[in-house]
């Protein structure tokens, strides 16, 4: 779930020995593959990092396996997703780390708890170490007219985006 490749980039500044999988290719260092089945022996990798689809709010591409095309509202995304989980289990040495980005639904009145949903999931695999908040910079929750609004009217800006930071267990 490399999409435009920026994870690629990060592991070759740090040196690190890299492959990017996704569906959709954008560039040729990214290899088609679908996350659900990773072509990689058992216990054979030191990280991963995966930046997986939210719900179905973006439309990456015509790829009728892409599971972006699944709302976060319905079981089935955690069900899919939940075979990516184990694949990277698989595929990762013991007590080596896995970092998941994924973010919550805010979606017409609607909220779904899609972090909290999806550590249920990951936990059947992983080890807890850490969940840090990023945030949204280039997001319009994120500007001063929102802020204002917030203090203004007394809600919170709410919905979070999360970097679940995980271990195989030894
Ligand atoms: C949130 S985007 C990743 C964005 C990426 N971090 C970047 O910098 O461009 C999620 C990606 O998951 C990919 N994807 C969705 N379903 C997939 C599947 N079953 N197997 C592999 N990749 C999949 C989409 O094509 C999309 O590029």
């Amino acid at each position: 779930m490399c999409g435009s490749g920026t994870t690629i980039d990060v592991a070759k500044e740090l040196n690190r020995k890299v492959i990017g999988y996704d569906l959709n290719v954008v560039r040729p260092d990214v290899v088609k593959n679908d996350s659900r089945k990773i072509p990689l022996q058992d216990n054979s990798v030191d990280f991963v990092f995966i930046d997986s689809p939210y719900s179905d709010n973006i439309k990456y591409s015509d790829d009728e396996k892409c599971i972006g095309k699944i709302s976060c509202e319905k079981t089935e995304f955690y069900d899919e997703l939940e075979k990516t989980a184990s694949e990277i289990a698989r595929i990762l040495k013991p007590g080596k780390v896995m970092g998941w980005v994924i973010a919550d639904q805010w979606i017409k009145k609607k909220f779904t708890a899609v972090g909290f949903l999806m550590w249920q999931r990951l936990e059947k695999y992983f080890e807890p170490m850490d969940i840090v908040c990023l945030t949204r910079h280039n997001q319009t929750s994120n500007t001063g007219v929102w802020h204002n609004r917030a203090r203004q009217f007394n809600f919170y800006l709410r919905g979070f985006k999360y970097l679940f930071i995980m271990r195989k267990p030894n």
